[in-house]
């Protein structure tokens, strides 16, 4: 596929009609810092934030994981695109018109197959709910939702349906609307009879749940049962398909995912009852797994709008089974986590249909913090009574404490911990160190054999913050590439930057700026990194002599020591000759750092 196809122009246009700070925001959320957008890496774990987005230079950077560059970079590594794909992406989203590109074959193919599934499901989506609705078949589940009390408003809002009895009503259905068996197959919606060529129905008889993706596009289906003895399983979802992942989606989720913004929080329920029940009852930011344990990949799309979480599973024992797994995944994710503690093994469902909105939002507001949770539920567990059950206890829970990321937190977790165990707070603060302790020791083994592996990073990594500094000054202030020329130019860099200073004083000496454009793509983290790395530095305090000057120093100060040390080692084999040498050199470095010295105060 060809990069070049795009002009310079649209690339700008495009740049400029994506606000990366929207554009960002539409994935993490953001909170303004200064000059800067501010949130949680979306590309590695962590609990304090350290990706920073910046609207004047419209690039993002994370000074955790070291990813950064502009818009198209964030689109293709936060969707897996390729940078043309990004480009269409963007160019779509500000309603640009590209210039017509030849696709290849196997593209094609798949854009049009991707098309054809998703019209699929939407024609089964529409024949389910015109069942329901409108037929005679549908009756019975009418009179079943409305024995639920779920609302007209909610069947229309939930596009519900109804697969009626019978074998292949909608293969029937399908066919005469030229619909291939193999498409049918592909998407779960039918399987393959004993008999070759004959095919039935997955979904018969039952309560048609369509599930969407976050575009609201229909990509599979559940169902229910209504009566308990047609099939010993309650509900029936479609299996992975080319459109479906369950373990990549969520249940309600485009109809929540705005309210999750606004009320800055998701609900996170059980089932697709709960989730229409919520919805009906003005619960409107609640989302539901589907059918199974709550992954990393359901809690990033969460995290796309609102860091904080509160999970109301049922009260059973599946269910808190349920909830500790979600917390795990939520928590490990840097998540602000909740636990709704609904009363009598009820779900949200029946809560809030014997108790209403304003109850179950209390019980939303009193939940429990993670750590609560985590202590009531080994307490019934455990036998506190005991020294060994103390001890396990403490022991469960040490790694929960050490995720918390305020010392505010922190402290008040091991107050609560500490009261309701009895044990002294003394003694948790010095199982929580020692435990600490270890655990870091097992991080920094980690650590070391990470950077021996990549000797990339590690010049990334000791490329001073100084040198970065410059670097991004000189982006936003071209002109004062003769002053950095005079004051040392190349050599005030370490090699890793070395290369980017290099390109910078070819495009400037060239066409009097950077364009990041023509900044290879191995080096755009570094190239962010720089930029907003000099973003620190409000624009008036950004005097490149002087931060010029205090590079040189530094580095002076570090060729000083080595000529010490080199002249200690002449004079202890008697090598005049390099003893001659050494003293020159340092003679020279003594020089120039008194000259550094004299413009540092003439500043
Ligand atoms: P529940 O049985 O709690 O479902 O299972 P629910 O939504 O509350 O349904 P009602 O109120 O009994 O009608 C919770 C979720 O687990 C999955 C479904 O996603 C369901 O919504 N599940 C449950 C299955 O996938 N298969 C099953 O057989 C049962
Ligand atoms: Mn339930």
């Amino acid at each position: 596929m060809s990069m070049g196809y795009i002009p310079q122009e649209i690339l700008d246009e495009i740049i400029a009609k994506n606000d990366i700070v929207s554009v960002v925001g539409e994935y993490v959320p953001l909170k303004r810092r200064g000059n800067n957008y501010q949130g949680l890496c979306p590309f590695h774990h962590e609990k304090t934030p350290s990706f920073s987005v910046s609207p004047t230079k419209q690039i993002f950077h994370c000074f955790g994981c070291g990813k950064g560059g502009n818009v198209f970079r964030f689109i293709m590594e936060i969707e897996g695109l390729s940078f043309p794909e990004a480009v269409e992406k963007l160019a779509k989203r500000a309603n640009i018109t590209l210039p017509e590109r030849e696709l290849s074959p196997v593209e094609k193919k798949k854009i049009e197959e991707r098309k054809r599934y998703l019209q699929i499901n939407t024609a089964a989506a529409k024949y389910y709910h015109k069942v329901l609705l409108e037929t005679e078949a549908g009756k019975v589940f009418r009179q079943y939702l409305q024995q639920r009390g779920i609302t007209q408003e909610m069947i229309i809002k939930f596009q519900l349906g109804a697969a009626p009895m019978g074998w292949d009503n909608l293969y029937q259905f399908m066919r005469s609307h030229g619909v291939q068996p193999e498409e049918l197959l592909q998407l779960g919606l039918i399987s393959p009879g004993k008999q070759s060529n004959r095919y039935y129905d997955r979904f018969r008889g039952r309560l048609m749940f369509p599930i969407c993706n976050d575009r609201g596009e229909v990509i599979a289906f559940g169902g229910r049962i209504i009566d308990k003895d047609s099939s010993p399983q309650k509900y029936l979802n479609s299996p992975d398909t080319p459109l479906f992942h369950k373990s990549k989606n969520l249940y309600g989720l485009h109809l929540a995912k705005n309210a999750i913004r606004d009320k800055d929080m998701a609900v996170i329920v059980e089932g697709y009852m709960d989730v229409i029940s919520c919805h009906q009852h003005g619960i409107t930011n609640a989302v539901a797994p589907l059918g199974t344990a709550f992954t990393p990949e359901q809690g990033k799309l969460l995290m796309r709008n609102s860091y904080q979480m509160a999970i109301a599973f049922d009260g059973d024992g599946a269910g808190m089974k349920a909830t500790t797994r979600c917390l795990d995944v939520l928590s490990d994710l840097g998540c602000k986590c909740r636990v709704v503690h609904i009363p009598n093994n009820a779900d949200p469902d029946e809560y809030l249909k014997t108790q209403g909105k304003e109850a179950f939002e209390q019980l939303i507001l009193k939940s429990q913090d993670l750590i609560v949770y985590k202590i009531s539920r080994l307490m019934e567990n455990i036998n506190i009574d005991s020294i060994s059950g103390k001890q396990e206890i403490v022991e469960k829970l040490l790694p929960d404490l050490l995720k918390l990321s305020s010392a505010v937190a922190l402290e008040s977790a091991i107050r609560e911990v500490c009261s309701r165990i009895q044990v002294s707070e003394k003694a948790l603060w010095d199982e929580l160190r020692q435990y600490r302790q270890k655990q870091q020791a097992g991080v920094s083994v980690a650590k070391a054999q990470e950077t021996e592996a990549t000797s990339e990073k590690e010049e990334i990594v000791s490329a001073g913050e100084m040198e970065m500094l410059v670097l991004g000054m000189l982006y936003t202030q071209p002109e004062k590439l003769a002053m950095i020329k005079q004051l040392g130019g190349g050599r005030l860099f370490s090699p890793a930057l070395h290369k980017l200073y290099q390109a910078f004083e070819e495009q400037i000496e060239r066409q009097g700026a950077v364009n990041s454009g023509e900044i290879a793509a191995e080096y755009s983290d570094l190239l962010a990194k720089c930029l907003v790395t000099a973003e620190k530095v409000a624009e008036k305090e950004q005097n490149v002599q002087l931060y010029i000057l205090q590079l040189r120093q530094e580095q002076l100060d570090n060729q000083y020591q080595l000529l010490v040390r080199k002249l200690a080692e002449a004079e202890k084999m008697g090598a005049t000759e390099e003893m001659l040498q050494a003293l020159k050199d340092l003679e020279k470095v003594r020089q120039e750092k008194r000259e550094c010295e004299v413009m540092r105060k003439g500043e």
